[in-house]
């Protein structure tokens, strides 16, 4: 990394992309999707990007040829992703919005939750919402591309209740510490975590912030899912379209099904 802004001055929103750029290979997930329109033979480009934060997503598929609109329900993110994608001349919509409450007459070819969007709706009706939303704004043969993660550990291993990531932004080395619970009885994990940034051994900022995930299985998301009218095509490695899932944290791909004369065509 080239440039680190001055941390000291920034809050949490601004220093979204430096941080999660550490963690989240954006590329492959662009890619990804632009292989299951290709896969799936969508002749259209047209893709709405739910949860889209400060655009990462988004700016890769314009640069991809797509149009893309993107819509998040923080403000800051969005006014990010806009300053971001003009930046770099690409032209993609951004708007502040409530993915459960889609108001948009578009009609897109594709629609992409990626890093967990959907855990953030936090009750089966925000989700069911949400998920008839997506399948309108979707042409028929529409594709909808989500990843999960159930937020419980693999293969019954107990978490760690506590734990610690690290990485380099420039000379300064950023700690975030996670401390997470699971509360039964609303099937939330709460997840604080701290971010502290160090030059040499000196702590020259710190941050908090607190998410909250849902714990869901995948036989009850894709439930959720194909109730809303989509069928589930595969559930896969992430992000790679030629591996079947092996672990609940994967990426599926589900379709709003084709026109009856387009199914016909492809019969
Ligand atoms: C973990 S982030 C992932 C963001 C983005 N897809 C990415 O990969 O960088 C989840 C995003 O969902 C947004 N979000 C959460 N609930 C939302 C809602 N009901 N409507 C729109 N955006 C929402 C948050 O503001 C946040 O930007």
């Amino acid at each position: 990394m080239d440039y680190v802004p001055p941390i000291e001055t920034l809050e949490l929103a601004d220093l979204y992309d430096i941080i999660n750029e550490q963690f989240i290979d954006y590329d492959a997930q662009a890619a990804m999707v632009e292989a299951a329109v290709n896969r799936w033979g969508l002749e259209g480009r047209r893709a709405l990007d739910l949860g889209c934060a400060t655009g990462q997503h988004a700016r890769r598929l314009a640069a991809a040829g797509f149009q893309v609109v993107g819509i998040d329900i923080s403000p800051r993110l969005i006014e990010i992703a806009r300053s971001k994608a003009e930046e770099a001349g690409l032209s993609a919509t951004f708007h502040v919005g409530d993915i459960s409450a889609l108001d948009d007459d578009e009609q897109f070819d594709v629609a992409l939750s990626l890093n967990y969007v959907l855990s953030y709706l936090y009750s089966n009706d925000v989700l069911w919402d949400c998920l008839c939303a997506v399948a309108q704004a979707l042409r028929p043969g529409g594709l909808f591309v989500f990843d999960h993660h159930c937020f419980l550990p693999p293969h019954g291993e107990a978490p760690p209740a506590e734990w610690t990531e690290e990485c380099r932004l420039g000379d300064v080395r950023l700690v975030v510490r996670h401390r997470q619970h699971l509360e039964a009885l609303t099937g939330m994990v709460h997840d604080k975590l701290a971010y502290e940034f160090y030059r040499g051994e000196k702590l020259q900022k710190s941050l908090t912030s607190q998410e909250v995930r849902r714990v869901m299985f995948p036989p009850d998301l894709f439930m959720h899912v194909e109730n809303a009218g989509f069928t589930v095509l595969g559930a896969f490695e992430r992000w790679d379209l030629d591996t079947p899932a092996t672990t609940p944290a994967f990426v599926a791909v589900a379709q709003r099904p084709p026109s009856s004369s387009e199914a016909g065509e492809s019969a």
